[in-house]
This record gives structure tokens, C-alpha cells and sequence, in this order.
């Protein structure tokens, strides 16, 4: 039996404008040191992470990289960020949640209270994800996130340059592939030979922590992997809440 292919093989497809994006996300990067500093990049070690972190770099900017590493993210995603540790010129920061918050949550809850109630799934997302978010930004005028149109019709209106966070925590949201396909982030790390989590290998085009993802089928939306059994419209954990109308309507786990 063919092995399958591995995702550069399946998704490397550059748009016929790509050499204009991929100037223009240098420059946005380039110019984000004297625009929008101090500034970091947030990455998930996904994909479009692992094309913004070798772009900063081989642009050698010095742009400290942010990992919150959750306690539930999957082994092979914990092995690429300590590759990524050790390869990067960069600063690697890694940001963990208050552990006696998360004793207490699992249990007062249960370890499998995130599947019964959108209210519960949110509180975790809360104390794993969003309060370390609040540490890792602390005295940053922005943040580098690999937020693409392409990914879900709530993120359609991404812009590069993203003003819609500074009322509420007063901080630029940089989102330098926000015009860039599928096709052209697999194009730039097959060419670019980016080292990339193999779950990607598994149908796993979008990664969060491993309670929360699974693979998807043939026909698939992108993010249908991710808190599979909510409704379409509560598919964000509130790191990028200002790009979706979150609806609360709860759904039992399939
Ligand atoms: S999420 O809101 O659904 O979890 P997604 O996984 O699509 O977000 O990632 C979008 C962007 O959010 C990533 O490109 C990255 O910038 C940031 N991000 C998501 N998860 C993390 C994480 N665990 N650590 C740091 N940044 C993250
Ligand atoms: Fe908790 Fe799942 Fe949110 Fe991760 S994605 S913080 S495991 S609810």
C-alpha cells in the first residue's frame, strides 16, 4: 500500500501572488522592531507559527517567541517546541498555567467537564490559556499571531495589521499571513525545509491541546478538529475573541 503523503507533499501549492505576500510579511516583520516594539510572537508551534519563527529568524529580528504550554498539548507538539528550543536564534519563552488553579479545576469538575458544558470548557480555556496570555504580554505594545482569512469564515476580516484589540487590552495584533493560503504556508516550509509538527502528517491541519483537537476527513472544514462537538460559532478559546461572535449554546459531545 502507498504510504500516505506527508502535508508538504499534500499542501505545498504557492498562489501565483506569492512572491508579493511573502515580501510583504518580510517587510511587515522587518519594520514591526521600530513600529510596534516591544512586541513578541505568540505561537502554538502550528504550521503558520513555525513560517513566522523562521522568518524572524532568518530576518534575524530580535522578536522573543511565546509558547503557552497548556499541560494538555500533545507529545509530539511538547518534542517540536523543544526542538525549537534548541534551533532557535530567537528567544523561546514558554508560559504554563497557575498548576494549583488547574488541580483545583479538575477537581472540583472533572477531567471531562470541558466535553459537558461550553461554560466549563471556556473556564479552562481561561485558566490554561487565556491568564498565562495576560503574563506572556505583560508591557507588550503588540503581538505576532499566524491568524489567516482563509481559516474560518469568523477570521474572513483578519487585517496584517490588526487595531481591533486596543480598546480592550491596548495592544496591536500583527497577523503577517493574514492574506497567505494553505498552499502557501506548506509552499514556504517545504522550501524553506521548516522543521513542522508531524501531527500535520496525520490530518491535523490546526493543533490546539490534545483533549480539544482530532484529525479531520476528506471534505472537512480546516477547523472542524478543534472543539468538535461545540457549535460552529463557539470555536474560539477567547485568545482571538475580537474576530468571532461567540454564541453559548451547548451541545452534547457526539
Ligand atoms: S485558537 O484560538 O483556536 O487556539 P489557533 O490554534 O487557531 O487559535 O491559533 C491561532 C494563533 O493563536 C496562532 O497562530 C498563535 O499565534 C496563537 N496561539 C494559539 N495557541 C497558542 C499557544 N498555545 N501558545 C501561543 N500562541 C498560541
Ligand atoms: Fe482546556 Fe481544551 Fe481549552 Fe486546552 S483547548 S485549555 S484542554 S478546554
Amino acid at each position: 500500500m502507498r504510504p500516505t503523503p506527508k502535508a508538504t507533499e499534500q499542501h505545498a501549492h504557492a498562489s501565483a501572488d506569492f512572491a508579493g505576500k511573502l515580501a510583504q510579511t518580510r517587510a511587515l516583520l522587518s519594520t514591526s522592531i521600530t513600529d510596534y516594539a516591544p512586541l513578541k510572537q505568540a505561537s502554538s508551534l502550528g504550521a503558520e507559527d513555525g513560517v513566522i519563527t523562521h522568518l524572524i529568524n532568518a530576518l534575524q529580528l530580535d522578536i522573543p517567541v511565546f509558547v503557552l504550554e497548556t499541560g494538555a498539548l500533545h507529545n509530539e507538539t511538547l518534542a517540536l517546541l523543544e526542538r525549537t528550543q534548541a534551533h532557535s536564534r530567537a528567544a523561546i519563552e514558554v508560559y504554563r498555567p497557575d498548576h494549583s488553579a488547574v488541580i483545583r479545576f479538575v477537581r472540583e469538575r472533572g477531567q471531562d467537564a470541558i466535553y459537558r458544558s461550553i461554560g466549563d470548557r471556556k473556564a479552562c480555556c481561561d485558566l490554561r490559556k487565556l491568564e498565562p496570555l495576560q503574563r506572556a504580554l505583560q508591557g507588550q505594545r503588540a503581538w505576532i499571531t499566524g491568524l489567516r482569512r482563509e481559516q474560518s469564515t469568523h477570521r474572513g476580516a483578519v487585517e496584517m495589521v490588526d487595531t481591533s484589540e486596543l480598546g480592550t487590552h491596548g495592544r496591536i495584533k500583527l497577523n503577517p499571513l493574514a492574506d497567505w493560503t494553505w498552499g502557501d504556508v506548506w509552499h514556504y516550509i517545504a522550501t524553506e525545509g521548516v522543521d513542522y509538527n508531524p501531527l500535520h502528517d496525520e490530518f491535523f491541519p490546526s493543533i490546539g491541546c490534545a483533549p480539544c483537537t482530532r484529525a479531520i476527513s476528506l471534505g472537512e472544514d480546516f477547523r472542524a478538529g478543534r472543539w468538535w462537538w461545540e457549535d460552529e460559532a463557539a470555536k474560539e478559546c477567547g485568545l482571538h475573541a475580537t474576530h468571532t461572535s461567540v454564541k453559548t449554546t451547548e451541545k452534547a459531545p457526539a
